[in-house]
């Protein structure tokens, strides 16, 4: 599908829950009353949506959550979503907890890629900015044996002031490990809101001090808006994600479904096409086809991160899938 900017758009993002075994700051800090059972898709659902989205020309998608792994029988759900027809691609998004344990399912159904969320190798911070739970060292031991099954795997480390310190030791993991690794810029959505940013310029100068041959490279590593960053001294490759202070939206090639089955067509605004109720009140493929057909006609041009008011999206990051 192009919408009305001339993006093709052929990527969907599909969250299958809100909940998550962790509760990062900027993300999902308290006990927020998750979703009702029958509130959230079933497989099934998604799996029509997939497959009407397939027929209009995505190809890709995204497994996200809250944490999607705490789903049961979400490896299950990957493996019969890799076999529809006309899929070409599924990653998924996940801090990386229940990795280990689902890696010989997501490895034999085929998935494309894994993103690993890492905000710090330090324990005590790690703990200080998760609520208490999970462990640094088992997300890393995750990251290194689906990195040894030769999975594409990458880590997600979002960038806070608490973690600033941790920028080289994270970066160097790609140079122990084929991983490339991501530094995100805080988006003013969900708790981001009322959280301060730290720049990417930041991160640069920080790894030019300890690899000074690092470089820009354009080579095409995922689906996303990540730019990228190579040195001879790294395996992987750094990869910035700075949606504030470079807004790429021009290049936006996505949809997002919530768990709930809300489509939305942009992460910043909170309209979107309630394919639930369509799903649930027997509406037909055509119709489904129709409604996400209109979520990409309704893409807006870009973000407003720079003007919080126009900001209309209130929801959490754990509701929506980042
Ligand atoms: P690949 O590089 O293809 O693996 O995927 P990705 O970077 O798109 O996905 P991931 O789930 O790892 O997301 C990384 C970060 O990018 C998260 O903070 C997302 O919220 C953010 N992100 C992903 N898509 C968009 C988008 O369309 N707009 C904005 N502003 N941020 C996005
Ligand atoms: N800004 C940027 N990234 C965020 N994520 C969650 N909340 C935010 C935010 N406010 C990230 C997670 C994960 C990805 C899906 O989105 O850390 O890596
Ligand atoms: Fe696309 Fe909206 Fe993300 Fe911009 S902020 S890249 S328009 S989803």
């Amino acid at each position: 599908m192009i919408d009305q900017y001339g993006r093709k758009i052929d990527y969907m993002r599909i969250s299958v829950t809100d909940r998550c075994n962790l509760r990062c700051r900027y993300c999902m800090p308290e006990d927020m009353a998750p979703a009702k059972q029958q509130e959230i898709l079933e497989y099934e659902e998604l799996l029509r949506v997939c497959a009407a989205a397939v027929e209009l020309g995505i190809c890709k998608f995204k497994i996200t959550g809250g944490e999607p792994l705490v789903r049961k029988g979400c490896g299950a759900f990957i493996c019969r979503l890799k076999e529809l027809p006309g899929v070409e691609q599924v990653t998924l998004t996940t801090n990386g907890l229940l990795l280990e344990e689902n890696l010989d399912l997501i490895c034999r159904a085929g998935l494309d890629g894994v993103n690993v969320s890492l905000d710090s190798l330090d324990e005590a911070l790690f703990r200080a900015l998760s609520g208490g739970r999970g462990s640094a060292a088992a997300v890393l031991s995750a990251v290194r044996h689906s990195a040894e099954r030769g999975l594409k795997t990458k880590i997600n480390t979002v960038l806070l002031e608490e973690n600033r310190d941790q920028v080289e030791s994270l970066a160097a993991l790609a140079a122990e490990l084929p991983v490339d690794v991501r530094f995100i810029e805080l988006m003013p959505i969900g708790f981001g809101r009322a959280m301060r940013r730290v720049g990417p310029e930041e991160v640069l100068e920080k790894l030019r001090g300890r690899w000074p041959d690092l470089e820009p490279t354009e080579e095409k590593r995922g689906n996303g808006p990540a730019h990228y960053y190579k040195s001879a001294g790294l395996q992987g490759r750094i990869g910035l994600i700075d949606a504030v202070s470079h807004k790429f939206c021009a290049s936006c090639n996505r949809i997002r479904l919530t768990g709930t089955g809300q489509l939305k067509p942009c992460l910043c605004y909170d309209t979107a096409a309630d394919l639930r109720t369509l799903l649930r009140e027997g509406g037909s493929d055509e119709e489904l086809k129709k409604a996400i057909a209109c979520c990409v006609a309704a893409k807006p041009r870009a973000h407003s991160f720079d003007s919080p008011r126009d900001i209309t999206e209130k929801k959490a990051m754990s509701q929506i899938g980042g």
